[in-house]
């Protein structure tokens, strides 16, 4: 009977603690490590989104920008941090989707060790090119890339990134194979696009929409059903003359697997505020961002959604033949 008592005790306090661990959460700093340079699409959704964050929380969200691999070494570090919700990280349709994929090491399981907090943004892919890229539209783009393949040089993120993983997609569906030039993210990239050292990228159009109105890079299609609020005058894929190629790419935030569940339930929930907020929303939709909505939102709903999304990514990675390190 002791026994028993002594053990429904420890189990009360355990409660209690994790109870009052959670209403104290968060007691510094959080640290969101964005795997990819500053100044690119998931740097740039972690700050906006962030800055919100912080308001809910009362505490600073610092953004810890650790490059490499494709972002699979950011995630890396960021699931093998301690498990008390003041480190959490950006990951994307690359770090929690293509990767396994692309890394037959890869030192986490997407679908397993995390606790997912909720998606960020969705984020259309756009092809675009250096401003002085010869072809007028994307049905001459397609001519010339078939038949100057092995001169043009495609930007991207590192293998299994999102820019990486969406060109692979369209050199595939073209039959050709580029040369790829890998950066540390898509916002350096997109400085050697804009200054004419690089031909061509996909990429996200949170990172884009500047650059395009400004005339500095061309948009070629926006890779979506419909063409973004942000950008109406770039046609989609579809009316542009290459209907199959159709992709999306997403931003969300994970915490480390162990994250007590009412602290993961805190930052999910400082995150819907986020997206909620007028003036977030506005800086994410001006840049052409998604904005998750009800049922989209939450860490249930984004476990579910990882799973699917590795699921979808891994044979259209395998049959185009691309494996990382
Ligand atoms: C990607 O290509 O995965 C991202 O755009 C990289 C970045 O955010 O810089």
């Amino acid at each position: 009977m002791l026994k028993k008592t002594f053990v429904g005790a420890v189990a009360a306090l355990a409660l209690w603690a994790g109870g009052a661990f959670a209403q104290a959460f968060p007691t510094k700093p959080v640290t969101v490590i964005v795997p990819f340079a500053a100044g690119g699409p998931t740097d740039v959704i972690a700050r906006i989104v962030g800055e919100h964050m912080s308001k809910t929380l009362g505490q600073q969200l610092v953004i810890e920008n650790v490059v490499g691999a494709g972002g699979t070494t950011g995630i890396t570090r960021g699931a093998q941090a301690t498990a008390d919700g003041h480190t959490i990280m950006m990951g994307h349709m690359g770090t929690h989707g293509a990767a396994p994929a692309m890394y037959p090491n890869l030192k986490y399981d997407p679908t397993k060790d995390f606790a997912p907090i909720g998606l960020a943004a969705g984020t259309p892919i756009l092809i675009v090119a250096k401003k002085d890229f010869q072809p007028k539209d994307l049905k001459e783009f397609v001519a010339y890339v078939k038949a100057n393949a092995t001169k043009i040089n495609e930007a991207h993120a590192g293998i299994a990134s999102v820019s990486h993983t969406t060109c692979l997609m369209l050199q595939h569906q073209l039959g050709v194979k580029l040369t790829e030039v890998a950066y540390r993210g898509t916002g350096p990239a997109l400085n050697d696009l804009v200054g004419g050292q690089v031909d061509i990228m996909c990429d996200q159009i949170v990172n884009l929409v500047e650059q395009i109105k400004g005339g500095q890079i061309k948009a070629y299609a926006v890779a979506t059903p419909e063409r973004s609020p942000a950008l109406p005058d770039v046609p989609t894929t579809k009316e542009a003359g290459l209907p199959d190629y159709q992709v999306s790419a997403w931003n969300a935030l994970f915490a480390p697997k162990g994250t007590p569940a009412p602290v993961v339930a805190k930052l999910s929930d400082a995150l819907s505020k986020a997206l909620d907020d007028p003036a977030t929303r506005k800086r994410l939709l001006d840049l052409g961002g998604v904005i998750p909505e009800g049922q989209q939102r939450g860490g249930t709903y984004l476990g579910t959604f990882v799973a699917q999304e590795v699921a979808r990514w891994t044979p259209i990675i395998k049959a185009a033949g691309v494996v990382g390190q």
